[in-house]
């Protein structure tokens, strides 16, 4: 059988009070859709939180490409590929949706940001997503599901081997999903 791209073992969190994970396993593989499915409060998002660097596990091994992996925080999972789109939604709202995309990773020319290349690339993933919006517009302007749609467009933008959606049709309409 293919080796998983990741696996998860063991994995132990504890915060005060309570055990949200307790010797959890996961496996995934390369080119595969997989849906985590538990009732609130079983620890999905924990898990995923801990996949993605924003919290430390208590316990447990995680293999990337069979390799041990420590994920040391959000900045070093997106450098190994794992993006993720959290439940509550991280936008600056009066930035445009281009800006919020490439947030942190502009495109330059000389010193200064190259706002016609981003805006650019910024149109190129609102169409692949079927979002009608310039990504000249301001995030404040958006729908709900407008702006998951834009945290989607980023997730897509860092080329990501794992992307990690939280609830992500929580905010959608029918359509949206
Ligand atoms: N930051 C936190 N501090 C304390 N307890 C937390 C924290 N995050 C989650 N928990 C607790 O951990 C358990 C799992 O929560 P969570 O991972 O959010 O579940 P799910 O996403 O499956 O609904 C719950 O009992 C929740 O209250
Ligand atoms: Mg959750």
């Amino acid at each position: 059988m293919k080796t998983p791209i990741l696996k998860m073992t063991n994995i132990i969190k504890e915060f005060p009070g309570v055990k949200a994970l307790d010797g959890v396993n996961l496996e995934l593989y390369e080119g595969k859709v997989m849906a985590l499915m538990g009732e609130n409060g079983a620890g999905k998002s924990t898990l995923m939180k801990i996949l993605s660097g924003v919290y430390k596990k208590d316990g447990g091994q995680i293999f990337y490409n069979g390799v041990e992996e420590d994920i040391k925080g959000p900045k070093d999972a997106t450098k190994k590929g794992i993006a993720i789109i959290h439940q509550e939604l991280n936008l600056i709202k009066d930035l445009s949706i281009g800006e919020n995309i490439f947030l942190g990773r502009e495109f330059k020319k000389g010193f200064r940001v190259d706002f016609n290349k981003l805006h650019e690339e910024g149109d190129k993933l609102l169409k692949k997503l079927n979002v009608n919006r310039s990504s000249r517009d301001l995030v404040e302007k958006l729908s709900l599901g407008e702006q998951q749609m834009v945290e989607i467009a980023k997730a897509l933008s860092l080329d990501a081997k794992i992307i990690i959606m939280d609830e992500p049709t929580d905010a959608l309409t029918e359509t949206e999903t």
